[in-house]
């Protein structure tokens, strides 16, 4: 299953419990990108350098643990679960995913994890380049002003001062970014389900979410 969208859109908090209601595997593809990003910084690695950034992404071991609750994220062995969440890193993450090296790498190791089935796997080009026969594909996203809202929520529940208006303009970035790029540019896949999250309370997002799989999988 795959589920796509622009970023604070709910995302990761209705794949996760979709995966846990389904018994399904979760996997966040964002937190991949994170990982390369987080390395290129440590390595002190340029953003522009696609060369060795594309060496980078594809010699990084990445791993998944835990369960969809508490899972955690390890890059060559450690723990980054927190480190890759760091607004820097947001932002790092977003430039080396323009990168087709580092996305050609990405890819490929998503499709392994995939092969097997029972996974709901979370990005932005799941259900149009990754897992393009996929048998549930969703397009969760919300007006800018609904994400930029959960985001700043989100950032100041974690102690982080910024400003809604950063917020906002941070999340216009990424958007743009995402959608832009040459390189697997962010847009629903054609089969794919649209659910607007901007109304909807998280239990009611993952209602619908839900309501579309008993759908497919009836059809
Ligand atoms: O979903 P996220 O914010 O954790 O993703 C981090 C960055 O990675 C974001 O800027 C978009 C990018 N990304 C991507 O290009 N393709 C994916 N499948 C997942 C994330």
């Amino acid at each position: 299953m795959a589920i796509d969208g622009p970023t604070a859109a709910g995302k990761s908090s209705v794949a996760r419990e979709v995966a846990r209601r389904l018994g399904y595997a979760y996997l966040d593809t964002g937190a991949m990108y994170r990982a390369v990003a987080l390395a290129a910084r440590r390595r002190g690695v340029a953003l522009r350098d696609d060369q060795t950034l594309t060496r980078l992404a594809r010699g990084l071991a990445i791993d998944f643990t835990g369960s969809p609750d508490g899972g955690r994220v390890l890059a060559d062995g450690e723990d980054v679960t927190d480190a890759i969440r760091s607004p820097e890193i947001s932002e790092a993450a977003s430039r080396v995913s323009t990168k087709p090296g580092v996305r050609e790498a990405m890819v490929a190791r998503q499709r392994v994890l995939a092969a097997a089935g029972g996974v709901v796997m979370e990005g932005r080009d799941i259900g149009t380049v990754v897992l393009p026969d996929a048998e549930v594909k969703v397009f969760l996203t919300a007006s800018l002003e609904a994400r930029a809202a959960r985001r700043h929520a989100e950032l100041l529940a974690r102690g982080l001062a910024v400003t809604l208006d950063e917020v906002r303009r941070q999340v216009e970035d990424r958007d743009r970014r995402d959608e832009t790029r040459a390189h697997s540019p962010l847009r629903p896949a054609p089969d794919a389900v649209v659910v607007d999250t901007t109304d909807l309370t998280l239990e009611q997002a993952i209602a619908a979410v839900l309501e579309v799989v008993r759908r497919r999988t009836e059809a």
